[in-house]
Formats: structure tokens, C-alpha cells, sequence
């Protein structure tokens, strides 16, 4: 890790779980118990199921959103506002995944705002980027990078309070990554140009997802400018999850 922030290890659940797989999320809990360190631990499970786990992993693993709605209440159906997750226990929420970006044509506008809900609500929210296999064939992933990031922030409060997560499209579920310098060089990117719309760019942390698994967790967490991840599938096991923690552990600065 390039400097001395606090790494985040996030598992993004997606629409999977069931009350029936909390014994993972205790698993979890009483791995995390035994090791010692300096690293955040979050779970964003399918909202059902948050108000539980909130209550079964306070003070050990933090539990997150999926998603939000930009407004507090109204209607709005089937949506939850920020501040309902709050209600039920989240602290943080994921903004801006690719797969709400491509199913429900989330565009760079409406991403600012479930931000500044987020932010209203007393959220931290995790702002997801990322090429997809073509812009990134064609030389276009800094450029893509750049046009999200001023989407999202641009014109509003320079605030610090949230976390980037670098997601390469064609990475996500694919068992393929983009190579070590790559992902350097985007994050080293990533966090000059949040310089431009926030006061304390070095305070952001900036993740990794796609395809983050126990064998390969330790090289990309041990990269500049990575200071955390944000995996799917191998947050669902917590065995495999506990792993990619231990490698964050060594990675992170003492
Ligand atoms: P994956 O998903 O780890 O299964 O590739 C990552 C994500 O979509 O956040």
C-alpha cells in the first residue's frame, strides 16, 4: 500500500443469501476475532438481510448498501432511501456498480445524487468505476476513469468522505484481472485527478474489484495507491474471504 491508510476489504453480496447463509457472515466474525490487525471488514448483503447482520457483526465487520435512492422518502417503489439503510443498521453503501450502471441504466448524473444521498444520510459511500473490455482494448480506460469520476463529482461539495472502487467491466466475475502495473497505473491516476474535485484526495481510499480472490489478493493489495478491495463471489465463503483479509493484513502499513 502506498500510504498509510487503513485498508477496507469490502464484500459485495449482489442478490445472493438467504437467512440460511448467516453462518457464513459468523464465520466471518469469529475468524476475524482471532486476527489482529488495522484493516476495515465490510459485508453488503441483499437488504433483507442487513438489520441482522448489523446487529450480529457490530463492532467486527461493518454492513453496507447495495444501492440507494437519491430521495430521503416518497414514491418511489420498490427503492430505499439512504436513510432507510441507515435505519436498518448500514454504514456504508455501494454507488455506481457497473451491473445498476448496465440493468438499470444508472447514468453519470443520477450517481452524483444517490452520492450526495449517501452523504446526507451519514453514509460512506463507495463510488464503483470502470472500463469495459473494449474501452480498455482501445487505450480509452484513463479516459473513461476521468469521465466518471467528473460525473460523479464534479460541481458539488468537496467532500472526502467516500471510497473509490476501480472496477474493470470485464473483470467482474470473469476470473480474469487486468495486469499489476495496470491497475497501478490506474489508481496512481485515480488519485491525481481527485485532487481536482476534493480537498483531501490522499484521505480516499481507493479499492480494487473484479475477480479478487485468495491467490491473487495479496499482489494487487500490495500495489501503490491500492488500499483495499471490493470482491464479489469470494465474499461469499467465508473461508476464502478471511483469506483475502490475511493478505490485506500483510499488506497493510504498520
Ligand atoms: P467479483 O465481483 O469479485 O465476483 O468479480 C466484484 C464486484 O462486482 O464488486
Amino acid at each position: 500500500m502506498a500510504n498509510d491508510l487503513r485498508p477496507l476489504i469490502a464484500g459485495n453480496w449482489k442478490m445472493n443469501g438467504l437467512k440460511a447463509n448467516r453462518g457464513e457472515l459468523m464465520a466471518m466474525i469469529a475468524g476475524l476475532r482471532t486476527k489482529s490487525g488495522d484493516t476495515d471488514v465490510l459485508i453488503c448483503p441483499p437488504s433483507p438481510l442487513i438489520p441482522d447482520f448489523a446487529a450480529a457483526a457490530a463492532g467486527v465487520i461493518a454492513i453496507g448498501g447495495q444501492d440507494c435512492h437519491p430521495a430521503e422518502k416518497g414514491a418511489f417503489t420498490g427503492d430505499i432511501s439512504a436513510e432507510m439503510l441507515v435505519d436498518a443498521g448500514a454504514s456504508y453503501v455501494i454507488i455506481g456498480h457497473s451491473e445498476r450502471r448496465q440493468y438499470h441504466h444508472e447514468n453519470d448524473d443520477l450517481i452524483a445524487n444517490k452520492l450526495q444521498a449517501a452523504w446526507r444520510a451519514g453514509l460512506h459511500p463507495i463510488l464503483c468505476l470502470g472500463e469495459t473490455l473494449s474501452e480498455r482494448e482501445s487505450g480509452q480506460a484513463l479516459d473513461v476513469i476521468d469521465r466518471q469520476l467528473a460525473g460523479a463529482l464534479e460541481k458539488k461539495a468537496r467532500n472526502s468522505e467516500f471510497s473509490v472502487a476501480y472496477e474493470p467491466i470485464w473483470a467482474i466475475g470473469t476470473g480474469k484481472t487486468p495486469t499489476l502495473p495496470e491497475i497501478e497505473e490506474v489508481h496512481g491516476h485515480m488519485r491525481r485527478r481527485l485532487g481536482e474535485f476534493c480537498d483531501e484526495a490522499g484521505a480516499i481510499r481507493l479499492l480494487y474489484g473484479g475477480s479478487v480472490n485468495p491467490q491473487n489478493a495479496a499482489g494487487i493489495l500490495g500495489l501503490g495507491h491500492v488500499n483495499g478491495a471490493l470482491v464479489g463471489g469470494a465474499s461469499l465463503k467465508a473461508a476464502d474471504f478471511l483469506l483475502i483479509v490475511t493478505a490485506a493484513l500483510s499488506a497493510a502499513p504498520r
